[in-house]
């Protein structure tokens, strides 16, 4: 049921007030289907959301807020090493890692906790701990909003790219995700290399860690840094890691050489944007509301009270800070509904 005057507030893990002139939750194509023609009649605007957890609203939404809860999980194929597994996009992302774990397949272990739905899992193509949708992925089932044609990505269409793919760039806007498809291997190997997992599980004899070692070592790093949405509101990375060019990169090196870079190829380095926010000194930044989270600098939190467009100040601040310090440009990571 379409409901007026909706107030969405606690959908969103920022916990800004926000509120859509329409909501409505669907759980199948067919109830999608007739709200986007709702939609059309009544010439309203359309936002689709997930989970909340990657969005910053400025203010209250003009138009019809969909809400993706398709539920399922159905497997396609099973060899006995490969697993094709069809997930609705509503259900929750860390519930289906927890599930494939207990399961025994193996691919997905590093992206434990990441908050949100699995129908927004492509959209910027989540990565984490040396792992991104990317390598997972099979394909994804989209509803166009204009015509309500139903159309199957291959990962190769997907236009997958760090933080992005085609539904968040060329084809913004146009699809609802209603199911993705992965591929999962009970024989997949034990990702350990990147950050803090390889300490975290000193402990434990290489040859008897399992997937879900792997997720217990992840959870607890990310438990150390990232903030509980549940407690203090948040998105996770306000911003991008900014890829710039070697010869850029030499330059500014050359005055910092303890900055984090991870080089891409021969002609591109990615950069720490927590590293250069912390740098500029904003790191703990408190504005009594809302501030820079004091554990990760890339995280902009609300402690209660703020509103989006509250935050959206202090992020603008944030990017005009490093582009006077560094030279760079940062770019939102987060969704902005302006
Ligand atoms: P939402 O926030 O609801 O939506 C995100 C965008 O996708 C919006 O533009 C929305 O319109 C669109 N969208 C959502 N669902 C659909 C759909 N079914 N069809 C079409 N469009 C849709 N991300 C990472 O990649 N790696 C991390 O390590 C990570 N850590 C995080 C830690 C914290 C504490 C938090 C709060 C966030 C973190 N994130 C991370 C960001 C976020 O969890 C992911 O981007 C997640 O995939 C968002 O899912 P969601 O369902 O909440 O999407
Ligand atoms: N750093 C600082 N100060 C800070 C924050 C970071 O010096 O305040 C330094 C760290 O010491 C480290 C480097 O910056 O050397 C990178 O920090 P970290 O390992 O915490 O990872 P990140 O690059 O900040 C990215 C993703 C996260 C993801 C982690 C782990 C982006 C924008 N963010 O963070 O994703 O969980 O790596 O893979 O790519 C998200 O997208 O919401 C998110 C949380």
């Amino acid at each position: 049921m379409i409901k007026p005057q909706f107030d969405i507030t606690d959908k969103l893990t920022f916990n800004v007030p926000a509120k859509s002139s329409f909501y409505i939750e669907v759980f199948s194509d067919e109830e999608l289907l007739e709200a986007l023609a709702w939609a059309q009649i009544n010439n309203q605007h359309i936002l689709l959301l997930g989970g909340g957890s990657n969005i910053l609203f400025h203010k209250d939404f003009d138009g019809l807020v969909i809400q993706i809860s398709h539920k399922g999980i159905t497997v396609l194929n099973d060899d006995g090493r490969f697993i094709e597994v069809v997930i609705g996009a509503g259900e929750n992302w860390h519930e289906f890692v927890l599930y494939a774990i207990e399961k025994g397949w193996g691919g997905i272990e590093n992206l434990s906790l990441i908050p949100g739905r699995v129908g927004a899992s492509p959209m910027q193509n989540i990565g984490a701990y040396g792992v991104e949708i990317i390598d997972v992925l099979k394909y994804v089932e989209a509803i166009n909003i204009s015509t309500g044609k139903l159309r199957r990505f291959k990962v190769e269409e997907c236009e997958l790219g760090y933080r992005d793919s085609i539904f968040k760039g060329r084809e913004k806007g146009k699809w609802a995700i209603t199911r993705v498809a992965y591929t999962l291997d009970r024989q997949s190997p034990l990702k350990m290399s990147y950050g803090a997992i390889e300490a975290e599980l000193s402990s434990i004899p290489f040859e008897t860690r399992t997937y879900k070692d792997v997720s217990d070592a992840v959870i607890r790093i990310r438990q150390s840094k990232l903030p509980d949405p549940a407690v203090l509101g948040n998105a996770g990375s306000f911003f991008k890691n900014p890829i710039i060019s070697k010869v850029d990169f030499d330059k500014i090196h050359a005055s910092h050489p303890d900055m984090p870079n991870y080089p891409q190829d021969d002609s591109l380095v990615k950069l720490a944007a927590g590293w250069l926010i912390d740098k500029a000194g904003w790191k703990g930044h408190d504005r009594v509301t809302h501030g820079v989270h004091d554990k990760q600098a890339l995280v902009l939190i609300n402690k209660g009270g703020a509103t989006g467009g509250e935050i959206w100040i202090l992020a603008k601040e944030i990017m005009a800070s490093v582009k006077e310090k560094f030279g760079i440009e940062l770019e939102p990571e987060v969704n902005q509904i302006r």
